[in-house]
């Protein structure tokens, strides 16, 4: 299989055999990096990385990932670049694409992202807009294979905002992977009914199956996962928090979340998470509105069923394949 030269913008633009095989290359690079395999096969390339929101997991991974296979990185932080501001966006992406072999973006609008693409000349890759965070899916099926052995079949509940970016992309990808999809949230979370039937005919094709419900006992039932994020996401305004909280208390990810699902199921969150009152925003919503903990209670982020870290350290592994398999012959 080659991707090279394809640009990584959502999984809706992957088959289910290429979205497998970029997991698999996941894997692959991570047991070599276990080894202390050198795998240094894009030197002399360059790459750039434009982040209009913050990020730790997302920088880090393509800063480590591009340093093992021997690339060199050029940070861009808008603040301090044209971007934007004195430059288009279709302007900067074809500069850009005259310097580096890459270009990764994190911003707002997925169309800004599909605007760097369609300039470019290089491959673009999505580190997480509004709509989808397709890098985080390729770590997340990974850590859930690493748990399960497969990935066709499981039932994958998310609970939280189910209409922004990781409910958006966890949907697609686990129809395009035959799992059976639960969004479990207040109905207002659920994800855009356009995505939604586009899944479900993709489901039809896979033997996945998609599931929107108000019902946490159904949604939780037999779960082989049970995955969360934040209430509020980065660039929305603060005034949010409190509808958030009132709409998705319920949904919180606890104990009791996880007392009719499967023996084996495991807790994921793409973090960062607000499991207690070791943040700056963490302390903020507890002066104001008295919770210690939101969308996970501290007692599952730190139990024995949270994979959360193997998914973090994935984000690296998985961000290394796709820079792989997009650059190389
Ligand atoms: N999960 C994730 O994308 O984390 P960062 O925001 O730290 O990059
Ligand atoms: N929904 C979150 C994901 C962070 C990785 C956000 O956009 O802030």
């Amino acid at each position: 299989m080659t991707l090279k030269g394809r640009n990584f913008l959502t999984l809706k633009d992957y088959t289910p055999e290429e979205i497998t095989y970029l997991i698999d290359l996941a894997e692959e690079l991570k047991e070599k990096k276990k080894q202390g395999a050198i795998h240094d096969s894009l030197v002399g390339k360059n790459i750039v990385l434009i982040f209009e929101k913050t990020s730790t997991r997302t920088r880090c991974s393509f800063e480590v990932a591009a340093h093992d296979l021997g690339m060199h990185v050029t940070y861009l932080d808008p603040s301090v670049s044209q971007f934007g501001g004195k430059e288009s966006v279709a302007d900067t992406a074809r500069v850009l694409g005259r310097m580096y072999d890459g270009i990764e973006y994190r911003g707002f609008g997925q169309e800004k992202v599909e605007e760097l693409a369609k300039y470019a000349g290089v491959p673009v890759w999505n580190g997480l807009t509004n709509e989808f965070h397709p890098t985080q899916m390729i770590a997340d099926m990974l850590t859930i294979r690493e748990n399960f052995g497969k990935l066709e079949g499981l039932k994958f509940v998310y609970m939280g905002d189910a209409r922004y970016n990781m409910g958006n992309s966890l949907m697609v990808t686990c129809a395009k992977l035959g799992m059976n999809f639960v969004a479990c949230t207040n109905k207002k979370y659920f994800p855009a009914n356009e995505l939604v039937e586009y899944c479900i005919d993709i489901a039809s094709e896979t033997g996945a199956t998609i599931t929107l419900t108000e019902d946490i006992t159904e949604a939780t039932t037999d779960a082989d996962v049970i995955y969360t994020d934040v209430w509020v996401s980065m660039g929305e305004p603060e005034a949010v928090w409190e509808e958030r909280i009132h709409d998705l208390l319920p949904y919180q990810v606890n104990a009791k979340a996880f007392e009719k699902a499967k023996e084996t199921a495991i807790f994921m969150h793409c973090l960062p998470a607000y499991h207690d009152l070791n943040t700056k925003v963490g302390q903020e919503v507890y002066k104001k509105f008295g919770l210690t903990e939101m969308e996970v209670t501290n007692e599952v982020f730190e139990g024995p069923r949270s994979v959360v870290f193997d998914e973090a350290e994935n984000r690296m592994h998985s961000i290394k394949a796709i820079m792989k398999a997009t650059l190389s012959d």
